[in-house]
């Protein structure tokens, strides 16, 4: 989950910017310049004298004032610069011809050992071996940075070979920081990026972190680890988890590129970022945050905008969807160029029960590693009883709460938080209340006193057993590691952010669905694992949640596919990852949703789980490039202006030559949008042999969607030759009046016979089209 404090680093801003003088008040913008109007040069020197006196040029006397401060200048992410300027100054930049867009720096949100098996990576067949353990192959983390001191994730692997000549990155040395200590042939870059966090948070930044690529979050050196950490046999969180932990691409190189900082990611460090990512020439990147709130419009959305100059040379960009669910539209990282990933579960379960004097039991879960409670009837009381039902420091009474039990609702402060207020206020353990709209989902926490989390209707059963027994008690039994087929997995994590997909509702989101539930992975020695400062335990591996862990597993397995397969677009090794994903869980049901208990639906699994070893071989993939992505932004209706800050192309974009609707765009899932009286919607499709037979023939078969009637033509596809494409036209018409439901699902599969070339299809009805709701 995202655990920076977030919000309250937005009120700081806020408060900080109104107490400056309203009139002279500078702010980070980042602004993207005409590529006519652009240096030639791409050398950082000349760049930023260039830009500084494109600032002189342009800015008029009277908005001259405070002189404006270039902080970074764009060349390989974007085209441009990020300034200290006024609004004034940022007004008058916007209404020049040679300035496509003017876009203030914003604050992003930061949003494993089992996970291999899990995941059926093997070291004698399928796509490890394939891929020679990705070797040839540089990921570039934008996160809180790396931990590699004393942390075996990151050592120095003698098994492998030198890093790849193309990559050109290096570590850069602080005093935090010895490049030379830390750095290696598994750890190969390590870079950091203050400028634009400094200009909003005031500069203090020795005060929180440190100014260097040093992680002392934790969160950067776990994700760098679950992507491509060398193996490390007996890791463990305390006795919970123990076993092997290593990265999905085990021989892959990791460069750290530190973007977030104590109160977040400054868009203009994380562009920056992206600048030296491409530079350095990094295969894969792994971005785990995202835009706080709703996902913005491309060109104005960093991530999108560096992720599609990375993806145009090559480089595969997997990002995580957000820890915003269960709400629909909550997505964020959405471009079609993007890699989103949402998160489920793996086998491992962390229970700790909670056993009332009456004998009901609740499966809970934690991951409190301290002295277990030794009684058994321990008194029971409720937060709201005994001072705050947040269960908030210095708000409980400690006559109330000590030696006893305290349940703790959701909301207002951290979970870990909640432990600790407990503590302090002399109580004996902790039951956490999940939120309602979490279902069947409680979060796993590494408490510092016995506590564990319970779902939302089990804590109904348990504050009613409280209000109607004259003197209730309970004990909590800690359970450790279960592995096991119950309950099932996957399941979708209710957090895990859904789609459809706000900003181009036709391009289904999220992609794909990875482990992102109780993940072990290394961590920081510089913060505790519960991130709470008065916990002075330090430990080499920690067990968290979020999409942010998903996605460096796909990253990892990204980078294997692009090894395994050199020639292949990112946007073909997504492909090939989503029409290989499954959907069915190890109990032969559709993956379920902890937020319903139910079905899940494309929104929340995108194509379904990844399948390593299925997707190394998928038979045919829907390739797209930057041409696709231009059309696709055309028919978004992006102004040429729009599409030029994305492209930075010299050549105007003209998008009256292009045709097609966005859900043209050769994607490798269908979302459809009935508008109502629409009578049909039909989209295209391209699809390339990839398979090893080059003759070969596929056949259609679609399942579902409920209420309309699909027609694919041709229904089946020649192939002759590898590398051969061939079209489809796929035509959904509605069936008037029998739909109940917003949605309707089904998927589409070409099959060969050996291969199964599955898309999963989306139906968003027009509200007036449906029955009865
Ligand atoms: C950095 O590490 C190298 C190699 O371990 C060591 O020789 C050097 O003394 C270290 N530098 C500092 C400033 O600690």
């Amino acid at each position: 989950m995202a655990r920076l404090a977030v919000v309250l680093c937005l009120l700081l801003t806020v408060a900080a910017a109104v107490a400056e003088s309203e009139a002279e008040a500078l702010s980070t913008y980042i602004v993207h310049v005409a590529p006519a109007h652009a240096p030639q040069s791409s050398r950082p020197r000349v760049l930023a004298s260039v830009y500084s006196s494109f600032l002189r040029d342009h800015l008029p006397a009277r908005v001259g004032r405070p002189a404006p401060r270039v902080l970074y200048s764009y060349a390989h992410a974007a085209t441009g610069f990020a300034a200290r300027l006024t609004a004034a100054q940022a007004a008058h930049l916007t209404s020049q011809d040679s300035v496509l867009a003017v876009v203030p720096d914003v604050t992003h949100q930061l949003h494993t050992t089992l996970t291999p098996s899990f995941l059926g990576l093997s070291e004698s067949f399928g796509l490890l071996p394939a891929s020679n353990r990705g070797t040839d192959v540089v990921i570039g983390v934008i996160d809180t940075g790396v931990y590699p001191k004393d942390r075996a994730s990151f050592a120095a692997d003698p098994s492998l070979p030198p890093p790849p000549s193309t990559f050109r990155g290096r570590c850069v040395s602080t005093p935090a920081f010895n490049a030379s200590a830390y750095c290696n042939n598994k750890l190969v870059g390590a870079k950091f990026f203050t400028l634009g966090y400094e200009a909003a948070h005031g500069g203090a930044i020795e005060e929180t972190d440190s100014k260097s690529p040093l992680d002392t979050n934790g969160h950067g050196t776990h994700t760098s680890s679950t992507a491509a950490g060398s193996a490390v046999v007996d890791a463990a969180f305390f006795d919970y988890a123990k076993g092997k932990a290593i990265g999905m691409a085990p021989g892959a190189r990791i460069a750290a590129y530190k973007a977030c900082w104590a109160r977040g990611c400054s868009s203009s460090d994380i562009l920056m970022a992206f600048d030296e990512a491409i530079k350095d020439g990094v295969n894969v990147i792994s971005v785990s945050l995202g835009a706080v709130g709703r996902a913005p419009q491309f060109y104005s959305d960093t991530t999108a905008v560096g992720a599609f100059s990375a993806v145009r040379k090559g480089i595969v960009v997997s990002a995580s969807a957000g820890n915003a669910g269960p709400g629909e539209f909550t997505a964020v990282n959405i471009a079609p160029w993007i890699l989103t990933v949402g998160a489920s579960t793996i086998y491992r379960q962390f229970p700790a029960n909670v056993v009332l004097g009456n004998g009901e039991t609740f499966t809970g879960t934690s991951l409190y590693a301290g002295t277990p409670l030794g009684a058994r009837n321990i008194p029971l009381v409720y937060g709201g009883d005994v001072g705050s039902n947040f269960c908030e420091a210095g708000k409980m009474k400690p006559s109330l709460v000590a030696g006893k039990i305290v349940v703790c609702d959701p909301g207002v402060n951290g979970r870990a938080a909640k432990g600790e207020a407990v503590k302090l206020a002399g109580g004996a353990g902790a039951i956490l209340v999940s939120i309602k709209a979490f279902g069947e989902q409680a979060i796993t926490t590494p408490h510092v006193l016995p506590a564990t989390a319970v779902t939302f209707a089990a804590a109904e059963k348990i504050k009613k057993y409280i209000r109607t027994n004259a003197s209730p008690v309970a004990t909590i039994v800690f359970l450790g590691t279960v592995v096991g087929r119950t309950p099932s997995s996957p399941r979708m994590a209710s957090f895990s952010s859904r789609g459809p997909n706000l900003l181009a509702p036709e391009i289904l989101k999220p992609d794909v669905t990875a482990p992102g539930v109780d993940i072990l992975a290394a961590w920081t020695g510089e913060n505790s694992p519960s991130e709470l400062d008065s916990d002075t335990r330090r430990v080499k591996f920690n067990i968290i949640s979020g999409t942010s862990m998903s996605c460096p597993h796909v990253s990892g397995i990204a980078a294997l596919l692009r090894q395994a397969h050199p020639d292949w677009s990112p946007a073909a090794i997504k492909s090939a990852l989503m029409t290989t994903a499954y959907n069915v869980d190890n109990a032969g049901d559709i993956i379920k949703d902890m937020s319903t208990g139910e079905a899940s639906t494309p929104f929340v699994r995108g194509a379904g789980h990844v399948s390593p070893n299925c997707a190394v071989d998928p038979g045919l993939v829907y390739d797209a490039g930057t041409d696709d992505y231009i059309s696709f932004m055309c028919a978004l209706g992006y102004t040429a202006r729009q599409i030029a800050v994305l492209t930075r192309d010299g050549s105007v974009t003209d998008c009256s030559t292009r045709s097609g609707s966005v859900g043209d765009h050769n994607y490798p899932a269908f979302s459809v949008v009935f508008s109502s009286g629409d009578d049909e919607v039909t989209q295209h499709r391209v699809v390339r042999n990839v398979g090893s037979n080059a003759g070969s023939t596929y056949t259609a078969s679609v399942t579902g969607p409920a209420g309309v009637r699909v027609m694919v033509e041709p229904p089946t596809l020649q192939f002759s030759a590898t590398q051969q494409t061939q079209e489809y036209a796929i035509t959904f018409a509605p069936e008037k009046g029998s739909v109940t439901e917003k949605y309707t699902f089904g998927s589409i599969v070409w099959s060969d016979g050996k291969h199964k070339v599955t898309s999963p299809i989306a139906i968003t009805w027009a509200a007036g089209e449906v029955a009865a709701m």
